[in-house]
């Protein structure tokens, strides 16, 4: 049975994982507005892990006889500016992101919950991943980002992001 502190901050994680989901959706919403289809591609793919890191902590707080409390999503910004400012924005959601899975991890570790910490360690080293992804993508705009054929090049590569098949997770 899972203790009430770490259920508490399961849920609290799964909120997390949605609104993530959620603002990467509202960011894919823009790129194709502004026909930035690559980054559009991207931002989709995005969206799609994080509804499954948020399926999840869902499925493992289930299996663990825990309660998933399902809380409201905020609304995500739907208003953006260039690509290189929403990519900044995406690295610094995820920095934040890491912070959370980091107070999750403490918090299983303070309630001895083994089974969590062991889980946990597959989504502390996926937001290495994350974070590394964002940054590349926003040191590249830094340099290129003024030169429109440069954009076209990134927004182009941006289009061969394709989605994890499911359960590729489970194997990492
Ligand atoms: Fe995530
Ligand atoms: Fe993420």
């Amino acid at each position: 049975m899972i203790k009430k502190a770490v259920q508490e901050a399961f849920n609290e994680q799964i909120k997390n994982e949605i609104y993530s989901a959620y603002l990467y959706l509202s960011m894919n919403a823009h790129f194709t507005s502004v026909n930035l289809n690559g980054f559009a591609n991207w931002m989709r793919v995005q969206s799609g892990e994080e509804w499954m890191h948020a399926m999840k902590l869902y499925d493992f707080l289930l299996n663990r006889g825990g309660k998933a409390i399902l809380q409201a999503i905020p609304q995500p910004p739907t208003e953006f500016k260039s690509p290189l400012e929403i990519m900044q924005q995406v690295y610094e959601h995820e920095q934040h992101v890491t912070a959370s899975i980091h107070d999750l991890y403490e918090v299983a570790t303070k309630e001895a919950d083994y089974p969590a910490q062991v889980m946990l360690h597959w989504f502390i080293n996926e937001q290495v991943e994350e974070e590394k992804n964002a940054s590349e993508i926003v040191e590249r705009l830094k340099i290129f980002g003024d030169n429109p054929a440069a954009l076209f090049e990134i927004d182009q590569e941006l289009k061969t992001r394709v989605a994890a098949p499911a359960g590729a997770e489970a194997a990492a």
